[in-house]
């Protein structure tokens, strides 16, 4: 799972020259870049036994919530899966080039297999990308500042939006001027337009894109939104886990079929699925999966873990039977196993711990059952 650039920089605050440009960045963008590449969070450091049981009361506890919290802030491992999305999304929305932003990658899947994660990590990319070009150009042509020398406009080149409540095209509009600090009293289209051009904004994203109220007639206004955002050169990108909902029936007048055709002929879906494993300990989805196991066992802060390899060598294939390769489910068998080993004291994962973690309805389902049969060598993960 390889490093990008971004992912290398371990504190966006010391950046030195070779970083300057960031500066162009409001702090509340440059928080939001560190959220994005799991960088929000300071490593709390790897104390022995002994230390943490001659710790006083209240260094114990900022020491476990500072490893609790350096947990959840991980960053996205790049499994195959998020490479080969990342990369699919890189393409659609590099092959508009400058101005021509008309093609919109979707990205769809189950839910918690990881799709949020997946866009903050490309809009990081993004801002990064976006951050350095405007730097570079202002180089040349500097911008306009007032008489203290402070930029006279906010430099916001991506928007994230994280919609909610059946959002109706108004409702979207506004969103996009809050995310973007204007407040208007007239006509939000022709404000979204004026906002979009003074912030340099070049890419939208909109997660949970099953919040707007594509069902109804509301969801012709929006798809017209959407393609006239594009048209004004603004690039987006869509995430949700319901591509029936956006796209397909429902709406059967024939104005919003041919709306919804419209989009059709624009958006390209993006897939993203949950991480596969198999019965055949060579196959490339086994290394996969032990290589992300490997990568949460490294994040542990731990004192007493167990024996490398505690987790990706020897729970692998318990772990995967519990979680089918979501994200979010693995994500919480962890936490939630790191949570018990902290608070009674013995810092160590075994078995036994992660036995007692209860996960999401949808992975207890077919626990019992499951794991019984992994145990007497029955189960097969080929055959799903
Ligand atoms: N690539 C990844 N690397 C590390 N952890 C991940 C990754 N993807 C997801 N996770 C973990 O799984 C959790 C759920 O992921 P995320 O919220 O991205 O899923 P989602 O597909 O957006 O789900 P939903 O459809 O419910 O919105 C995250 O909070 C994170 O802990
Ligand atoms: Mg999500």
């Amino acid at each position: 799972m390889g490093e990008t650039r971004l992912m290398s920089l371990t504190n966006l605050a010391d950046a030195d020259d070779d970083w300057a440009y960031l500066e162009l960045l409001e702090d509340d963008d440059l928080e939001r870049m560190r959220q994005w590449t799991g960088q929000a969070c300071q490593d709390p450091g790897q104390r022995t036994l002994t230390q943490i049981r001659g710790m006083t009361r209240a260094e114990g506890l900022l020491y476990n919530r500072r490893r609790r919290d350096w947990l959840d802030a991980g960053p996205t491992w790049e499994t195959s899966s998020v490479q080969q999305a990342m990369n699919d999304i890189g393409a659609v929305l590099g092959a508009g080039g400058d101005r021509g932003a008309t093609d919109v990658p979707f990205v769809v899947g189950q839910p918690g297999v990881g799709k949020t994660m997946l866009v903050k990590r490309i809009a990081a990319e993004v801002m990064d990308e976006e951050c350095l070009a405007q730097w570079a150009e202002e180089q040349r042509t500097p911008p306009t500042v007032t008489r203290a020398g402070r930029r006279k406009v906010r430099f916001r080149p991506v928007v994230y939006l994280d919609v909610r409540d059946q959002v109706s095209a108004i409702g979207l509009e506004r969103a996009i001027l809050d995310a973007l600090g204007e407040i208007t009293t007239g006509d939000t289209t022709a404000a979204v337009h004026r906002a979009l051009q003074l912030h340099n904004v070049r890419l939208i994203v909109i997660d949970e894109l099953q919040f707007i109220a594509f069902g109804s007639k509301m969801g012709q206004q929006i798809h017209n939104l959407l393609k006239g955002l594009t048209n004004q050169g603004v690039q987006l990108l869509l995430c949700g886990n319901d591509r029936e909902w956006v796209l397909g029936h429902g709406g059967d007048e024939v104005s919003y079929r041919t709306t919804k055709r419209q989009s059709s002929g624009r958006w390209v879906e993006i897939p993203l699925e949950p991480l596969l494993y198999s019965d055949d300990p060579s196959a490339p989805s086994v290394d996969e999966w032990k290589n992300l196991l490997a990568e949460w066992e490294h994040r542990l802060r731990l004192a007493d873990p167990g024996p490398e390899g505690w987790l990706h060598e020897y729970l692998a294939d318990y772990a995967w039977v519990r979680t089918h390769g979501f994200h979010n489910a693995l994500s919480l068998l962890v936490r939630q196993a790191a949570r018990r080993a902290i608070d009674d004291g013995t810092e160590r994962i075994t078995r036994a711990t992660f036995d007692r973690v209860v996960l999401q309805v949808e992975y207890e389902k077919h626990r019992e059952h499951e794991v019984r049969q992994l145990d007497i060598g029955k189960y097969r993960f080929d055959v799903r």
